[in-house]
């Protein structure tokens, strides 16, 4: 992947909207040759080596960081251990370059005024080292506001607070009423660079 395919994808909507179903058909079709996923819920393990020790994970693509890998980051269920985890997985994805990073349930390691540093460094600078990023949050007036406010494109599915609904509108742009109105698997998606916008219904 090239730098100029760099994007970043912001995956919101309550719990069963259908964000990490969307996630792992966007994996399948194709399969990136270099992943990293970051899986607090533990269910993408299909889709690569599973980790749950930071530096076994360093010393595998320590020899594999080159060419192609795919894994999956298992972290702790401690939130500081897991915060700094997340940043250091966010650090090992910027130094290798070239990937797709997908990050399920930020409100878990950011905050709306606060994230990891290298958190940070993947959603601004990450699209000058190729990234190519996707990640999903239950509560996106939860999560830190440089992640969609540095989005290429934004996709909601139903939300269930008001002020989910009203950061999800802002940051897309659209009416909040828009957003309101979407039924179980119903979702929109703006990319944020055209203005362009899709709408859909999750099937299976
Ligand atoms: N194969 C399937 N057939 C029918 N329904 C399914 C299938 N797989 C998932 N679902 C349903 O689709 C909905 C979306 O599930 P999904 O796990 O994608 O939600 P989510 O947004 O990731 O939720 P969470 O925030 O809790 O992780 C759920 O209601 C789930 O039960
Ligand atoms: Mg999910």
């Amino acid at each position: 992947m090239s730098a100029n395919q760099a994007s970043i994808i912001a995956v919101m909507g309550a719990s069963g909207s259908g964000k990490s179903t969307y996630i792992k058909r966007t994996l399948r079709k194709p399969k990136p040759a270099r992943l990293m996923i970051w899986d607090p819920m533990q269910e993408y393990a299909e889709f690569g080596q599973v980790f749950d020790s930071m530096s076994l994970m360093v010393d595998m693509l320590g020899k594999t960081g080159r060419g192609k890998f795919a894994v999956v980051f298992q972290p702790a269920a401690n939130e500081k251990a897991r915060a700094k985890q997340f940043d250091v997985f966010c650090g090992i994805a910027m130094a290798l370059g070239n990937l797709t990073l997908v990050a399920e349930e930020l409100k878990f390691v950011t905050k709306p005024g606060s994230a990891p540093i290298r958190w940070s460094a993947v959603t601004m600078t990450g699209r000058h080292k190729g990234l190519r990023v996707i990640g999903a949050s239950q509560r996106p007036a939860s999560i830190d506001k440089d992640f969609l406010g540095n989005c290429t494109t934004i996709r909601t599915g139903r939300l269930a607070y008001p002020e989910d609904m009203k950061a999800v509108a802002k940051a897309m742009q659209v009416q909040e009423s828009e957003i309101a109105a979407l039924k179980p698997l119903e979702w929109i998606e703006k990319n944020m660079a055209t203005g362009q916008k899709k709408a859909g219904k999750l099937t299976f």
